[in-house]
């Protein structure tokens, strides 16, 4: 059977989805990081299901963690080498996929620079599909650690001041975390340099500041974003000194939130240039390993629930199982 509450079979976006959906994903990984910190790791919920990781763009943590997730649920895991793969002969996105998908996969776990990209893919496929991260479209799979990290330490979000602070323009994360903390209830400020504020903001009820003084005032949870230099096609920050001076996140600025507010960045961090290395290491506040810790838990629950809808599907559709 299908979840009752979430029943998709791919994970592709935080947009759309209710309150309900997100928290059923939340509540479905705590149980994981327990789990996680067991000496006994292993479970055998996904015996004999296949899970695909396709990565067209660098990654440590997501591709890692999504590796070591559904090695824990007993999966099979390959992780493609796009470098030495068909693509290097001109083979295109879609063409890998679908040959890809003829080798019966239950999960395909896509990064793609270009968004969109995984969705397109998503409807040439008739496995499960999981948005890696696409373009500066979305990253679900963050923004959810990220909700279950904040939710473990403050026992909600409802009513949270977050701070998201940075690159904004071309953060996947950014996006993803808007969609997130928006439906549950979070109140959410932007503060980067007018040059890295898209316009769709206003649209979305973000509270927007271009004075980091003034937007972290009293903040809750401060999460900063990695300046993205590789998707960066003009000149949208004057230098890294200046952009460390004014929206750098040290000492003095963090004073200005609450005295027990979160310190967060999603990585790979630019030291000395969005954060300084005397906040991000502060492990009183900080809760950078937290989030990357509790990124298995959250893959071990998202695979294992959409590799169960797919089963369910099939059963319903044709019963091939
Ligand atoms: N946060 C994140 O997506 O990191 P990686 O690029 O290392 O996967």
């Amino acid at each position: 059977m299908r979840d009752p509450i979430f029943p998709h079979c791919h994970l592709l976006g935080i947009e759309g989805l209710s309150p309900l959906e997100i928290n059923r994903l939340l509540d479905l990984s705590d149980p994981y990081v327990a789990q996680n910190r067991g000496s006994d790791k292993a479970s055998k919920n996904l015996k004999g299901r296949t899970v695909v990781n396709l990565f067209f763009e660098n990654s440590t943590r997501t591709r890692t963690s999504f590796e070591l997730a559904a090695l824990r649920l007993g999966a099979n895991v390959i992780n493609m080498q796009i470098g030495s793969s068909s693509v290097s002969k001109g083979e295109t996105l879609i063409d890998t996929a679908v040959t890809l998908n003829a080798m019966h996969p239950d999960v395909l776990v896509v990064r793609h620079p270009q968004s969109g990209a995984v969705k397109l893919l998503s409807e040439k496929v008739n496995c499960a599909v999981v948005n890696g991260g696409d373009g500066s479209h979305e990253h679900p799979t963050q923004a959810l650690l990220d909700a279950l990290t904040i939710r473990r330490r403050r026992n909600k979000i409802e009513g949270l001041k977050v701070a998201i602070c940075g690159d904004v323009a071309h953060s996947r994360v950014a996006r993803s975390n808007f969609y997130l903390l928006l439906t549950l209830g979070a109140e959410v400020r932007v503060i980067a340099p007018r040059t890295l504020i898209p316009s769709e903001l206003d649209r979305l009820g973000v509270q927007t500041y271009t004075d980091m003084r003034e937007g972290l005032r009293d903040c809750d949870i401060v999460m900063m974003l990695r300046v993205q230099n590789e998707r960066m096609t003009g000149s949208f920050i004057p230098s890294v000194r200046e952009y460390f001076r004014f929206f750098g996140l040290d000492r003095e600025k963090l004073a200005l939130a609450k005295p027990d507010a979160l310190i967060m960045h999603p990585g790979p961090m630019n030291r000395g240039v969005e954060i300084d290395s005397d906040v991000a290491d502060d492990f009183e506040r900080s809760v950078i390993r937290e989030q990357v810790e509790l990124g298995v838990a959250v893959r071990m629950a998202i695979l294992e629930l959409l590799a169960n809808n797919l089963s369910a599907k099939r059963v319903d559709s044709d019963g091939e199982e």
